[in-house]
């Protein structure tokens, strides 16, 4: 595995392969690997000859009051994990490399309506730094194909939505989120919890299924199912941003013409905000 720390020295890199015509599989990351991740990178091994991962801690999406500086850096350690992972390239650029003239003089890639819902409206500006970084990664990268997880649905719908938009010669693949065996999806931000709040956060994953349990028998009330949830979580000790049933195309109310339905929830235990999500296929 080779490691290239700037965006030269990655065209560089990658120039025989596309001279020859292999394929580039991309996985886009901010590090502090978990298998969540490695899932990603696994499925990237099956869909491309080379497999490129980055790791950059984006500030552009992170609110001013949000955890830029404490997120977690173990670059030496995802470095063993990608190694061991058969990965071909892991691109670390700088911040300068990727914000030549720093983030007020950028010129920014906004997806509108669905980058205002949900996460969108509790972090305003989070999905322009996810939009805006991951298009230049793609240009750095020119993957044929890059993945995301369903974890972080809203972003997986930007991003495809983004590539259809703005015509990107690149196919984005969803891969399912990885859990533990009680049920709490993988994420970098769960080394935050407390014992105890390592205990109750399952009820996260858990209260969606129920959800999607009481729509699936035909219970259509749907404000009522997202109002009993909240409860749930509240009396749990979780203070939940959201809780909503929503289109999984548009994230936008269940309608006439929806075909899946996406359920998804955002709740902080302590100052750790978990975030969630299951679908349903209408008949
Ligand atoms: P990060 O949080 O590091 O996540 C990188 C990728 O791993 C994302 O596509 C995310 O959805 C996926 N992922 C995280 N936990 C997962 C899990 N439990 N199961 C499956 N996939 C999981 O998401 C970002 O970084 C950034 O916003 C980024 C896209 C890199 C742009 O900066």
């Amino acid at each position: 595995m080779l490691i290239v720390d700037s965006k030269t020295g990655l065209q560089h890199a990658l120039q025989r392969h596309r001279l020859s015509q292999e394929s580039i599989a991309f996985v886009p990351t901010m590090g502090n690997l978990h298998e969540g991740h490695l899932e990603l990178v696994r499925r990237a091994r099956q869909l491309g000859d080379i497999v490129v991962v980055s790791i950059f801690v984006n500030p552009m999406q992170f609110g001013v009051n949000e955890d830029l500086d404490a997120y977690p850096r173990t670059l030496s350690a995802d470095r063993e994990k990608l190694f061991a992972e058969g990965v071909n390239y892991l691109f670390v650029p700088s911040d300068e490399d990727v914000y030549p003239d720093g983030l007020s003089a950028q010129t920014v890639v906004r997806v509108p309506d669905l980058s205002e819902t949900l996460c969108g409206s509790n972090r305003p500006g989070h999905f322009d730094g996810v939009a805006t970084v991951v298009s230049k990664l793609f240009n750095m990268v020119q993957p044929q194909v890059a993945l995301f997880g369903e974890k972080d649905f809203q972003q997986l719908s930007i991003i495809r939505k983004m590539v259809e938009d703005l015509c990107m010669p690149v196919d984005i693949v969803g891969v399912p989120t990885v859990r533990a065996d009680d049920g709490l999806a993988l994420s970098s931000r769960n080394g935050y919890l407390s014992l105890s709040q390592r205990s109750i956060a399952p009820l996260l994953h858990k209260t969606l299924l129920d959800c999607r349990d009481a729509i699936a028998c035909g219970f259509d009330n749907f404000l009522q199912i997202e109002s009993h949830a909240r409860m749930q979580l509240l009396q749990a000790g979780f203070v939940p941003d959201y809780f909503a049933i929503r289109d999984a195309r548009t994230l936008q109310a269940v309608g006439e013409n929806t075909e899946e339905i996406a359920i998804l929830a955002a709740a902080r235990l302590g100052g750790t905000r978990l975030i969630d999500n299951v679908r349903l296929t209408l008949n």
